[in-house]
């Protein structure tokens, strides 16, 4: 099977975890849209969705999915999404598409946090894949300097500017050993918006696709 149909056919399988009349969170990347796709199937018997991101925004509305901005919804039963790397543990590195600071939030407000991915976005430790953090424009330069104190080599994303406005310096050379702390630990330097570390807030369940079929973490 190539990648794509093992994307595929780990965002069928988050269709069974999408809740009846409800509504559901959805993240962002290639993974993502084609969950979206399939939640396209069952759209009448979905309330509607959040998006973590414009470009999902607009998949789902040219879906004809209801999109509900998040200060309306009170309670969401569950969040599907990607991720770049994925441990046993459930920690992820997010944000190669960008979008990371809207999927954080999608995903705290949610009960459940689905991740689906292919086989090769599991890893014993995170940091092969660059870090994405997201910085106020402002700040760039100082949070490029404190990120170069915790050992790792901040590259600024050339040409993207993220759907809030900002920017996103990926942070290369990192093993990371304990993401708890080195999420607090970036997220507390001024001028950092959100640091694609979800550790705090880890995966509940992961749908990895492999040869032999989609299995479950969790
Ligand atoms: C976007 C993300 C994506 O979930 C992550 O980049 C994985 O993308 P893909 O499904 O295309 O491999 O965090 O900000």
């Amino acid at each position: 099977m190539t990648q794509d149909e093992l994307k595929q056919a780990v965002a069928r399988a988050a269709l069974a975890h999408v809740v009846e009349g409800r509504i559901v969170g959805v993240g962002t990347g290639s993974t993502a849209n084609f969950f979206i796709d399939a939640l396209a199937g069952i759209k009448d018997r979905i309330a509607g969705a959040v998006a973590s991101s414009e470009s999902t925004r607009q998949r789902l509305e040219s879906h004809g999915i209801r999109v509900f901005d998040l200060n309306e919804v009170d309670d969401l039963p569950v969040y599907i999404d990607g991720a770049d790397e994925i441990t046993v543990e459930m920690h992820m590195t997010k944000g190669g598409g960008g979008a990371l600071t809207r999927e954080k939030i999608v995903a705290a407000v949610a009960q459940k946090f689905v991740c689906i991915v292919d086989e090769s976005k599991l890893v014993p430790v995170l940091g092969r894949f660059p870090l994405p953090v997201e910085v106020i424009p402002l700040a760039r330069a100082y949070v490029a300097r404190e990120l170069v104190r915790l050992g790792g080599e901040p590259r600024l994303r050339e040409g993207f500017v993220t759907d809030n406005g900002n920017l996103i310096l990926d942070v290369h050379g990192l093993s990371i050993v304990d993401p708890e702390a080195l999420e607090a630990r970036i997220t507390q330097i001024a001028g950092v918006v959100a640091c694609g570390l979800f550790a705090r807030r880890p995966a509940d369940i992961c749908l990895l696709g492999g040869s032999a079929g989609v299995r479950t973490l969790s």
